[in-house]
């Protein structure tokens, strides 16, 4: 059984991704912003955070962290001469800066751990170039640089890894998916015809964060349905 941090489980990715944790056995350490969702609160401990806070209070961890996993984001699509320098700061701030202060307060618990290792969100938009999507692939692109540094700076002790998935039906993306039309235009860009489930992304969180995926460390992780990879 090991210790994971996941940094907003209440929705979407997160939360699936901490019902499998905790249906394998694990002590997951979870938290919600605006949402509060009942998962099984015998296994998992759910605490308020806002990585937008100035001090962020993990009093609630273990002194050994096996795992982090950090959910925050965003997907603000808009025309690039309508989005405003504070946009993309404010986009910012929660993709990256919110990751960068959690990982730096939990960095002493991950570095008394023998298996630790750390999960992050990039987009598909970062490698495969979109219109529209210039807030969001300014600052998962910030996560990708992050994610190779720190693994560098980290390695042998603590592996980090991020993962850029395609649209995923999540709350976050419904604007994307709230009609009919919408859904079947998206899942037909898709080389294997669907949209993501957040069971899909979790199920490479879950490896990302086990002991399975022990010699993988550094690496930004596709999951896309084939969009970045292939043309049918
Ligand atoms: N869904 C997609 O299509 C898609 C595509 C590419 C990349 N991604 C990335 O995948 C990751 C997970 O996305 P998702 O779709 O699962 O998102 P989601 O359903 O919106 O879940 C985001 C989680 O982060 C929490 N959160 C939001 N703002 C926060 C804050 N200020 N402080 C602390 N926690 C906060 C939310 O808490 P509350 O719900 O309690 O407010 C929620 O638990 C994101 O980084 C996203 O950018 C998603």
């Amino acid at each position: 059984m090991s210790n994971y941090c996941i940094i907003g489980a209440s929705s979407g990715i997160g939360l699936s991704t901490a019902q499998k944790l905790i249906q394998a056995g694990h002590q997951v350490f979870s938290t919600y912003f605006n949402n509060k969702k009942d998962l099984d609160l015998s296994t998992s401990n759910f605490h308020y955070l806002n990585v937008l806070d100035e001090n962020l209070n993990f009093d609630f961890l273990p002194e050994i962290l096996d795992g982090l996993i950090y959910c925050p984001g965003s997907i603000n699509l808009r025309p690039f001469e309508r989005i405003k320098p504070s946009d993309f700061i404010a986009d910012y701030e929660l993709q990256v800066v919110g990751a960068i202060k959690v990982i730096q307060v939990l960095l002493p618990r991950l570095k008394r751990s023998e298996i630790a290792s750390i999960v992050l969100f990039s987009t598909l938009a970062v490698q495969t170039g979109l219109p529209y999507h210039a807030q969001v692939s300014a600052s998962k692109g910030a996560i990708e640089g992050l994610t190779k540094a720190l693994a560098a700076e980290y390695a042998p002790k603590i592996r980090v890894n991020c993962i850029a998935p395609s649209l995923t039906d999540t709350p976050l993306a419904q604007s994307l998916l709230n009609t009919e039309q919408k859904r079947e235009a998206n899942a037909l860009r898709h080389p294997l015809k669907r949209i993501g489930t957040p069971e899909d992304i979790a199920n490479l969180a879950e490896f990302l964060i086990s002991e399975k995926s022990c010699w993988i460390t550094g690496q930004i992780l596709h999951i896309d349905g084939g969009l970045s990879a292939i043309k049918v």
